[in-house]
């Protein structure tokens, strides 16, 4: 039985951090980092994904906008509104919520999106950067989970690290990310054979293919780091209590929300490994600090301001 590697506390930090800052910056220029999120549709997992971007904005005492469109607007209107926060001074950072409706270009939107704008890290500009190993933005997940191993000492130069999971957004950045810092990355995907037998090399494992427990706890080499991304929702008892037995916080959950979360791990895993992130708790904390995280650096680039006040 290993560790839990809480994502709260650290999030907490990097957030109170961040907060310093941003009254520093107000003093001294009289200007705060700023971020515009731009949702279109009624999407309602997206609704409450923006709404607390929004509110850890305020809470950090950073500018917020959020910009809500109909379902139906055109690409071009939606073109027009990114150039216009394109040229604002005092939006730093852009983040335009995804899924986009169908009917609209979504790679279109992002490479319209200015590059020292792309704090979500999505622009092809950014994702060339983690390639080429220079600055720039990188997505908020996978800065998450680099930092929680950082932040525990968890060795990732010369270790084996599995990333399941080829998304932009996670699975394929992070595993350059990774590479990067000197890991031995292989990545798996739904066409992987005998996936069970590649992830029980792992020295870190990472699960980011958003299956419900997908990960089994013979997955998992004795003393391995995981690293859970998934979060799912599961409303049904039987599940839940194949998933967590008796646990009293799940059927607490259950009775007063209806359902809980879980990973795209199963939670007995943690009996075999050496440290692993919970869900909720873990790596979902990180993103939304992340994200404020690079929305200072977007003010600080676009400044010219290299050191951060001490
Ligand atoms: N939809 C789900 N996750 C994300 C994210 O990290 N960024 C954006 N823009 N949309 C998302």
């Amino acid at each position: 039985m290993g560790i839990w590697l809480e994502g709260k506390p650290l999030a907490d930090k990097i957030k109170e951090d961040i907060r310093q800052q941003a009254v520093y910056f107000q003093q001294a220029t009289g200007k705060v980092p700023g971020l515009a999120a731009v949702l279109v549709g009624d999407n309602r997992a997206s609704q409450v994904y923006v709404r607390s971007k929004e509110k850890a904005c305020q809470a950090l005492g950073l500018f917020s906008e959020v910009q809500v469109y109909p379902g139906d607007i055109s690409q071009a209107f939606l073109e027009k509104k990114i150039d216009e926060l394109n040229r604002r001074d005092e939006v730093d950072g852009i983040l335009v919520q995804l899924p986009l409706p169908a009917h609209i270009d979504s790679y279109a939107i992002i490479c319209s999106l200015s590059p020292d704008k792309d704090v979500d890290g999505l622009h092809p500009f950014s994702l060339g950067t983690i390639l080429t190993n220079r600055v720039g933005f990188r997505p908020c997940t996978p800065l998450g989970v680099v930092e929680i191993l950082k932040e525990n000492r968890i060795p990732i130069e010369g270790r084996d690290v599995v990333v399941i999971g080829r998304s932009i957004l996670v699975g394929k950045s992070l595993a350059a990310m990774l590479t990067n810092e000197n890991g031995t990355v292989t990545v798996c995907h739904s066409k992987t054979k005998d996936l069970g037998r590649v992830c029980s090399r792992a020295d870190i494992l990472v699960a980011a293919m958003g299956k419900e427990v997908f990960v089994k706890p013979e997955f998992v080499k004795p003393g391995a780091t995981v690293i859970d991304v998934g979060i799912n929702s599961v409303s049904d008892p039987a599940r839940v209590k194949a998933y967590f037995g008796e646990d009293e916080r799940r059927q607490k959950d259950l009775q007063s929300k209806g359902y809980t979360l879980v990973g795209d791990v199963h939670p007995a895993a943690f009996e075999r490994a050496g440290a692993m992130t919970p869900v909720p708790g873990g790596i979902g904390p990180l993103t939304i600090a992340m994200l404020m995280k690079n929305t200072l650096d977007a003010f600080k680039r676009r400044r010219g301001i290299k050191t951060p006040p001490s």
